[in-house]
């Protein structure tokens, strides 16, 4: 790969360096950094208005906010969930000191297979979390029916799904709560950075008390909460690049219509296309390649494909179920997850973002398309 211009899977958006610059200095005049600062919170109520959703607390990731989830909600027991994530998923069940359970996801959103719950409940069960996998959104009015019924709890991984919305309702709605990865991978990044959405005032402030050492006020710790403050230089960078997210997910979008024009004719290619009514973020382009049908591994191609150098990811492989956590679980059991397995053998996500030229997406369906 050496001496080739690489293409990168993502790159991240990166706010104007002047207008960022401006913020730093006013944050230097203020000389308040983080607790709860103004900048933290301007992106809190502009997040709320983008996004649609009545009750965000801003974190310093994506993983805290699912740690936290669980804390708030005082889950315990068993918790149902995928293995085709990434490992923060099932990670922050485990901190929570509570039991993962696999159940096999479906292969048209690669999110939970709602059909396939009921059988994973036990007496001990006390929460579904899904992902929202690549933003694509998964059922949740089955989901719910199924939470209803045996009084559970569900909270939802949006790690991917910002700003995705079904029939203009946005998913961060459905559930107990959501959560969010503002990470620099992510469609919208603050650097780092992530955000739990809950449904009311009284959550919301609780939530704000876990996430800085439990403390209601001066002298009173009411949980054993942790430390997760967003700060006031990534609230900033934040605001500005609310402002460009729009642009970007757009563009990605223009990348998505070309792939599919180009990828759709391939034998043994497959990918997906928009689901009506949903607004979609755009946030990973993966293909699923069919050996037999393509006539080379899915491993093969990605080889070739950074042999080129594009790095495509295989996102997700492997499963979250065979890492050695969690491999000794009865739910991880590859003939409990036969649609997830075959699946993470099958993903390539190819490179995927707002700043792709025209001749690397080129290059990109060449490598896939000729032999
Ligand atoms: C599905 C999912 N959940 C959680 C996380 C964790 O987020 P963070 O990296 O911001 O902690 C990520 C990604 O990075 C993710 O992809």
């Amino acid at each position: 790969m050496q001496n080739k211009k690489i293409i990168t899977v993502t790159s991240p958006l990166l706010p104007n360096l002047d207008e960022f610059n401006e913020l730093l200095k006013d944050i230097w005049d203020r000389r308040w950094i983080t607790n709860n600062g103004n900048y933290h919170q301007m992106l809190e109520k502009a997040l709320a208005e983008y996004l649609k959703v009545p009750y965000i607390s801003l974190f310093t990731n994506g993983t805290l906010p699912l740690l936290t989830a669980l804390q708030a909600l005082r889950i315990t027991g068993e918790v149902i969930t995928t293995p085709y994530s990434f490992v923060a998923t099932t990670h922050s069940i485990w901190w929570n000191g509570c039991k993962p359970v696999f159940v096999d996801i479906e292969e048209d959103t690669c999110g939970i297979d709602p059909d396939k719950i009921e059988a994973a409940i036990t007496p001990k069960t006390t929460a579904i979390m899904p992902v929202h996998c690549y933003g694509k959104p998964v059922k949740m009015d089955a989901i719910q029916a199924i939470a209803d019924k045996y009084g559970l709890k569900v909270i939802y991984d949006a790690a991917h799904a910002f700003g995705v919305e079904v029939d203009g309702k946005s998913v961060l709605e459905a559930g107990d709560m959501s959560t969010l990865s503002f990470h620099a991978t992510k469609v919208y990044n603050t650097l780092e950075g992530g955000a739990l959405i809950v449904k009311d005032a009284a959550t919301k402030k609780r939530i704000d008390f876990l996430k800085n050492f439990g403390f209601a006020n001066e002298t009173e710790v009411v949980a054993p909460g942790i430390n997760s403050k967003m700060d006031e230089v990534r609230a900033a960078y934040g605001l500005l690049n609310l402002k460009q997210v729009d642009a970007a997910i757009e563009a990605r979008h223009q990348v998505a219509i070309r792939y599919r024009e180009a990828l759709r004719d391939i034998p043994g290619i497959r990918f997906f296309d928009d689901m009506p009514g949903v607004r979609h973020n755009y946030s990973y382009f993966p293909i699923f390649v069919n050996e037999k049908e393509y006539g080379k591994s899915r491993d093969q191609l990605y080889f070739e494909m950074r042999d080129r150098g594009i790095l495509g990811r295989r996102y997700f492989y492997p499963l979250i179920s065979t890492f050695s956590t969690y491999r000794g679980l009865p739910s991880a059991s590859p003939e409990n997850l036969p649609v997830a397995t075959r699946i993470a053998n099958e993903v390539i996500c190819l490179p995927m973002h707002h700043a792709l030229s025209e001749e690397e997406i080129e290059k990109v369906i060449d490598c896939i398309a000729k032999d």
